[in-house]
């Protein structure tokens, strides 16, 4: 059996300081995150509004980080264009808000973009089912979105665990989102979560570059 991947830490800057959003994005890349994860929230799909577009677009040219945009909005098919013009390389739409969810992760690829799905822990695994192969990432929320800082959801660890069976033998790759720190990234990286997505658990620490090295310890030793 060849050795598993190292998990990937993709910092969701949501828990930034965004006021110096620019600041952020240069000590993260220096700190060694491997991709950047935009939380796009439109007080509609979630309750919370944060950034769109055109902030990507002003912290774009400060670093060489993929820029990942988790969208948590209702139309998200009117916005891709839009997003892969500022330079995002990977998007994630939830299942629970796109009604022609294979058209939209089709369009997602043929911008030049990773096309992400991403499911709230209330939803299904089945309505994964048909949308698999249209996809490279799947998103498993292990919180239900809108807000940081909030308790992981335990029992999406066997969801993980499910998924990464059925996705034996596929390129697709799992991203979890929402909870994890320190703590719980052992169990993360152990069920089978290829990105992590951390907020508060990295940015409550001041030393991004150690936050992020205990938290690679952290995955690769359980
Ligand atoms: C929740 C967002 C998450 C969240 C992660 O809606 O998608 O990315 O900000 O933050 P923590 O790690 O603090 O739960
Ligand atoms: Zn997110």
């Amino acid at each position: 059996m060849s050795p598993k991947n190292p998990i990937q830490i993709a910092p969701s800057l949501l828990a930034s300081d965004l006021s110096c959003l620019k600041d952020e994005v240069q000590a993260l890349e220096k700190a060694g995150a491997d991709v950047l994860h935009f939380d796009i929230m439109d007080g509609h799909f979630v309750p919370n509004i944060t950034f769109g577009p055109t902030v990507l677009e002003s912290v774009r040219k400060h670093t060489k980080l993929p820029f990942d945009a988790h969208l948590m909005i209702s139309d998200a098919d009117k916005y891709l264009d839009e997003f892969a013009r500022v330079g995002c390389s990977w998007i994630s739409v939830h299942v629970e808000a796109c009604p022609h969810i294979q058209r939209t992760l089709t369009r997602i690829r043929e911008l030049g973009m990773k096309a992400g799905v991403a499911i709230n822990p209330g939803t299904s695994l089945f309505s994964l089912e048909s949308v698999v192969k249209h996809c490279d990432f799947i998103l498993v929320m292990s919180v239900n979105p809108g807000f940081g800082g909030q308790k992981f959801i335990p029992p999406m660890l066997e969801r993980v665990r499910e998924l990464k069976k059925n996705l034996m033998g596929t390129s697709v790759k799992i991203q979890m989102d929402g909870g994890i720190k320190l703590e719980n990234m052992g169990e993360v990286a152990q069920a089978g979560v290829d990105i992590a997505v951390v907020g508060t658990g990295l940015f409550s620490s001041k030393d991004y570059a150690s936050q992020i090295s205990k938290l690679r310890t952290a995955a690769e030793r359980p």
